[in-house]
């Protein structure tokens, strides 16, 4: 034992307390489906709780664990509750929080192959075991030309894919001298606003952002995308980029891939494909239609983070050729040189992605797809897509209610017949009560319910109580 004096945990200290820890987690899970969904608090409870400034010394790890129950757990929206309907889920697992808690064990930084090998290469295996498991084209395996890498979420990987397309689209000229050429970027009028917010990052300018037209289904029509590059070309702007989804935040729209994919091959442009939480679902064959045309793709990238049972933050990132995707990102101070790098035998994730530090996140994915197995993974991923199609049917017997389009995987549209106000109410009483949570979306400009099944743990019972909260709640309403 060292006699100097010090403030740390000792190790005795750490393992108890961090069982304590676990233990909290566990009776968590247990009681999670007592507790409100949406947290009840009023802006600034959580702060007026706190004490104004920090203790000046030290506190027993008892009366920190005591706050987490009374300051921290009521301000708390359980994101891991299986009555979490909204958003798109961002759903945790056992093996992943072990994953992660290993992660911050190991405290490492794997900027470089040579800061931490195993945090380099655990990583380009899982991404290639990733590819054959979603059945992606073999060109995003690290063995071909490409290559995949985690970054924190869809947005980075986005702004990444518009970065190297902006580079390939200028012969690396923007990273020189900054943007002379006028720069067109395409998505549908229902692509993620990360795209917006990349298109502002990269220097773009929002105002070349094309929102192309989407169908009756809300997908991207290739008619309006060809027409609109047209149109730019012959003003003498810049065609380079075009994502598209698979899988909308609003609608869960599946853009056509092949035919979005062929219009780019001919122009030249780069297609990136963003798949955030339906990517997933590829994991099962029958529906790996999603992803077809994917091997038109440039660059594509989903969430594990959201629907793959791994903890936030995970994005997979890949592109079909890592050269340029180097090249754009690739600085080479003196101080990061080393032989691993020069030897040109290892990859250095630094150059994958806009930070350059980053920490051990593929613990958490290659523990999760340990633990579930590919079988696993499918079980669950396709008694989510047949739980909502079975929400989606009773709503379209439903005398009330009606889908708003009809849901090709695990997010259902829907609303009450009685107009905006009726539906805004609704939703708001249900939220309010606790019993369960769920958002809302704007579909033909309408107000529209979202109903999306994927967290973790949600099982029939709560999708068939859900519904039931539902039918009483707008039943409530109507007599009102
Ligand atoms: C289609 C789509 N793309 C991107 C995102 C952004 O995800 P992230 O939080 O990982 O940036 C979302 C979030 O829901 C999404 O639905």
């Amino acid at each position: 034992m060292s006699e100097e004096k010090s403030y740390h945990m000792t190790p005795e200290a750490f393992r108890r307390y961090g069982r304590a820890v676990v233990d909290w987690i566990a009776d968590y899970y247990d009681r999670i489906e007592s507790l409100p969904v949406l947290s009840r608090l009023k802006p600034g409870q959580v702060r007026a709780a706190l004490p104004s400034g920090p203790p000046v010394k030290g506190e027993s790890f008892e009366k920190i664990l005591k706050d987490i129950d009374e300051v921290i757990l009521p301000g708390v929206t359980h994101w891991q509750s299986p009555n979490f309907f909204a958003y798109f889920p961002a759903n945790a697992s056992g093996p992943s929080i072990l994953g992660d808690l290993l992660s911050s064990g190991f405290g490492v930084q794997g900027m470089l192959w040579t800061t931490s090998p195993a945090c380099t290469e655990l990583e380009t295996h899982v991404l290639d075991w990733l590819v054959d498991m979603l059945g992606l084209p073999a060109k995003f395996k690290s063995s071909e030309t490409g290559g995949g890498v985690l970054q924190d979420t869809a947005s980075s990987a986005s702004l990444c894919a518009l970065l190297a397309a902006r580079e390939r689209a200028t012969g690396y000229q923007c990273n020189e001298k900054g943007c002379v050429e006028r720069l067109i970027a395409y998505a549908s009028n229902q692509a993620h606003s990360s795209i917006e917010k990349g298109v502002k990052i990269a220097g773009i300018g929002r105002k070349n952002l094309r929102l192309i037209d989407v169908d009756d289904g809300f997908a991207m029509r290739p008619d309006a995308l060809a027409q609109q590059i047209r149109q730019d070309r012959e003003a003498g702007r810049t065609p380079f980029f075009v994502c598209a989804t698979v899988g909308t935040t609003s609608s869960n729209a599946i853009d056509p891939l092949p035919a979005i994919g062929e219009i780019c091959r001919k122009e030249g442009l780069w297609l990136h494909v963003d798949a955030a939480m339906s990517g997933t679902a590829a994991v099962c064959p029958e529906f790996r239609h999603i992803h077809e045309g994917m091997e038109l793709a440039n660059s594509y990238c989903f969430n594990p983070h959201k629907w793959m049972f791994t903890n936030f933050d995970c994005d997979c990132f890949y592109v079909a050729d890592r050269k340029v995707l180097i090249q754009t990102l690739s600085v080479l101070p003196e101080y990061l040189r080393n032989k691993a790098t020069e030897s040109g035998a290892v990859i250095d994730y630094r150059d994958w992605h806009i930070p350059l530090g980053r920490r051990f996140r593929a613990l958490k994915l290659w523990f999760v797809i340990r633990h579930y197995g590919v079988e696993g993974l499918q079980y669950h991923v396709r008694r989510h897509v047949e739980l909502a199609q079975e929400f989606a049917s009773w709503v379209e017997e439903s005398d009330h209610f009606e889908l708003a389009t009809k849901p090709p995987l695990n997010l259902v549209c829907f609303r009450h017949q009685g107009g905006d106000e009726f539906n805004k109410r609704l939703m708001d009483r249900l939220n309010r009560s606790g019993d369960l949570y769920l958002t809302h979306t704007t579909l033909s400009n309408r107000f529209t319910l979202r109903f999306c099944v994927g967290q973790t743990n949600t099982e029939a019972r709560h999708v068939a109580q859900a519904w039931r909260r539902i039918r009483e709640a707008a039943a409530k309403l109507e007599s009102e």
